[in-house]
């Protein structure tokens, strides 16, 4: 069975496709490369000891796209390809937009055209509407407030008018609260091109070089310490979460054809509280500083996910402590290079 993987050279993709391939999966990777490295595919191979087919190409390329419908018959696809930043995002929309909503379109045709009616969809916690109660549940109402979180939510629901329309199409998605850590090997992990905005990359650097310093955006809000709550879920558990959601939409008995689901921890955690599980780890201090409130930022965001437990038959196997540790240890075989 062929898993076309779109975006299966990123941070998140690079994990699916290790553990797709550890579980006997044939897959095929597709990215333009405009946010991971290529070595990343020859560590993909290092770790699974298995070679897979590539495509350096970009959902936007319809023509270059459909090379693959016609050169390989596909069973299920696995969509991740997209810009993610939600900052970027608010500068630039109609890149977003292009890049999330048009490139998911093109792929969704050349699916329908070549009779491949499973996908995975790589879809984010930010779609949700801020002030919602926590937990997050899939049931919560929905309104994102950056281009990227409207761009994930416009292709969730042209996926569901495509699923109501042809009941032959089985469509999971998967919203995903905040993927951090790495691969315990420490061959893969977040290695994004453009600078990240986000916490994991800047307390690693923090971490890894005494001048630099850490800013905590905001300590005044209504959390545990006053500063912004996130469910933090490993990589490897995510990437887990994928597996189960492939064994799920195989089975041709479930008879309901689109399904949304929260793929997080289920816990929260403060920017002070990573910072500090950094320190034990690492045994000595993170240099940081409280700034003012990053624009946008919600307070709290973690989800409930007894759904995602229950329907995909998957746990956790990973926790706060293997989460900094994963990712410091991934750094550190950055930094040896
Ligand atoms: C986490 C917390 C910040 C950086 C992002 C993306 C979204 C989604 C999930 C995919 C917040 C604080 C951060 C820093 C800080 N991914 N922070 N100093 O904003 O929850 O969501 O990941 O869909 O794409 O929006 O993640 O890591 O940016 O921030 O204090 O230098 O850390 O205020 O409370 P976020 P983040």
């Amino acid at each position: 069975m062929k898993i076309l993987i779109t975006g299966g050279c990123g941070f998140i993709g690079s994990h699916i496709a290790v553990k797709l391939i550890e579980s006997g999966y044939d897959i095929i990777v597709l990215d333009n490369l405009a946010n991971c490295k290529k070595n990343t595919l020859e560590k993909i191979t290092q770790i699974t000891n298995k070679d897979f087919q590539f495509y350096e190409t970009d959902v936007k390329n319809y023509y270059e796209l459909r090379k693959i419908f016609l050169e390989n018959s596909i069973n299920l696809v696995i969509h991740l390809a997209g810009l993610k930043s939600v900052s970027q995002s608010k500068s630039n929309p109609l890149d977003y937009f292009d890049n999330n909503v048009n490139g998911s379109i093109n792929l969704f045709k050349l699916m329908n055209e070549f009779n491949v009616k499973k996908i995975i969809f790589s879809s984010s916690a930010t779609v949700y509407k801020d002030g919602n109660k926590m937990p997050l549940n899939e049931k919560d109402s929905v309104k994102p407030n950056s281009p990227y979180g409207q761009s994930k939510l416009m292709t969730e629901k042209i996926l569901n008018e495509i699923s109501l329309s042809d009941n032959e199409w089985r469509v999971i998605i998967l919203r995903y609260f905040n993927p951090v850590g790495a691969h315990k090997s420490g061959l893969i992990g977040e290695n994004p091109t453009e600078n990240s905005d986000n916490l994991f990359p800047h307390i690693l650097k923090a971490a890894s070089n005494t001048n630099k310093q850490i800013s905590i955006f905001g300590d005044d809000y209504n959390t545990i310490d006053g500063t912004g709550v996130r469910d933090y879920i490993h990589v490897c558990d995510l990437a887990n979460g994928h597996f189960c959601a492939v064994e799920k939409i195989m089975q041709v008995t479930d008879n309901h054809n689109f399904v949304t689901i929260n793929l997080g921890s289920g816990k929260g955690y403060s920017v002070k509280q990573i910072i500090s599980e950094f320190e034990k780890i690492i045994k000595k201090k993170i240099n940081s500083k409280v700034v003012q409130r990053r624009i946008g930022d919600i307070a709290i965001s973690y989800t409930d996910n007894s759904f995602a437990k229950k329907y995909l038959k998957w746990d956790l196997k990973e926790n706060l402590y293997s989460i900094c540790k994963d990712a410091w240890n991934w750094q550190i075989m950055k930094n040896k290079k």
